[in-house]
């Protein structure tokens, strides 16, 4: 059985028995104004993160979300878009669209404003995904892509691409891991789909979104997700696993290179009031400024007078690449 096939089975299960311990999020349940998020949603979060942000939906964005889970993330980004069919789930698990259909007549009780037809519903697979070129503004998934192996992750990456317009952003959440898990880990079906030995390194997984083409990319929240110690899993010493927030945005791609946010920021500190390098970023004294990870690296080698601070990991936006 391929691990794709398990894949299913393991979610078909999830779909028909909530399983709260199936991944897990450190980061609280959005509770906006007067949104009630239902109980079976919250225990059909299998998410590892957050991929709804109000600075993505101004404009009345068209939302696709890919893996919908109990339809938690469905029903957040239909509090923003508030029209029909405004948010678009696809899923390859039948028993999973049926149960986020059914969770989102719940939700239709304890929300005033919501109504399904909010959220129209598709069985399709993220590999091939049942929609026209370009027609998104936003894409999401969360905790599925670490399943996939490299292969299937750059075909996945590639049809989100695909149905984005131009300047559509790709918002995601997945686990990943600075140390490479052994083939013992890397080969466990089961173990894959729960979203424990799938995780690749963050560069590797940013390069596989600049290799797409997306130009601009956004690292919004890094955090701890899981530890595998010797006690439970194959492994002879303690791997840590984190979550990240990703924000891949189909600007095109730059000459030199892609402009990566991981929340470095410059402060220009010399005699002047302020500092210029030609290229597009000035920099008022003694007041911080965002800068890619691309212009740090090309301030700190040639202007001493400029202070860069380290990664956050938790860029918001603002500032210049
Ligand atoms: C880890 S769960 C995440 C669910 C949801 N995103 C959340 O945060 O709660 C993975 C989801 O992807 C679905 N899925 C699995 N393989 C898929 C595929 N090849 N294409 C589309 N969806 C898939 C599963 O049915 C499940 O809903």
């Amino acid at each position: 059985m391929s691990y794709l096939k398990a894949t299913e089975d393991l979610y078909r299960e999830a779909a028909i028995t909530p399983d709260v311990g199936l991944c897990c999020t450190t980061n609280p349940i959005w509770q906006y104004p007067g949104l009630s998020v239902p109980k079976i949603m919250q225990e059909m979060n299998y998410g590892c993160g957050s991929t709804v942000s109000a600075q993505d939906l101004t404009g009345n964005p068209k939302v696709l979300y890919v893996g919908v889970g109990g339809g938690m993330e469905l029903l957040q980004f239909a509090y923003f878009s508030r029209q029909k069919e405004g948010v678009i789930g696809v899923d390859v698990v039948d028993e999973m669209l049926e149960a986020s259909r059914s969770n989102f007549k719940i939700a239709e009780q304890e929300n005033p404003w919501f109504s399904s037809e909010f959220v129209k519903l598709l069985k399709g697979d993220a590999l091939a995904l049942p929609l026209d070129d370009q027609s998104v503004d936003v894409a999401a998934q969360n905790c599925l892509f670490n399943i996939f192996k490299e292969e299937d992750l750059r075909r996945a990456v590639s049809e989100m691409y695909r149905v984005l317009k131009p300047h559509g952003r790709l918002v995601i959440s997945d686990p990943v891991c600075e140390i490479p898990l052994n083939d013992a880990l890397r080969e466990d079906d089961r173990l894959r789909a729960l979203c424990i030995s799938g995780s690749i390194p963050l560069s590797a997984y940013l390069k596989v979104l600049t290799d797409a083409g997306f130009g601009t990319i956004e690292v919004r929240a890094r955090r701890l997700y899981r530890v595998l110690s010797p006690e439970h899993y194959p492994v002879e010493a303690l791997i840590p696993i984190e979550s990240v927030e990703v924000a891949a945005i189909k600007d095109p791609m730059p000459e030199d290179g892609p402009c990566i946010f991981t929340g470095k920021s410059a402060v220009y500190y010399g005699k002047e009031p302020h500092f210029d390098d030609g290229k597009g970023h000035v920099l008022i004294q003694n007041q911080p400024l965002a800068v890619c990870d691309k212009t740090a690296a090309a301030l700190a080698s040639e202007h001493p007078e400029i202070y860069i601070s380290d990664s956050t990991w938790h860029y918001q936006g603002g500032g210049c690449c």
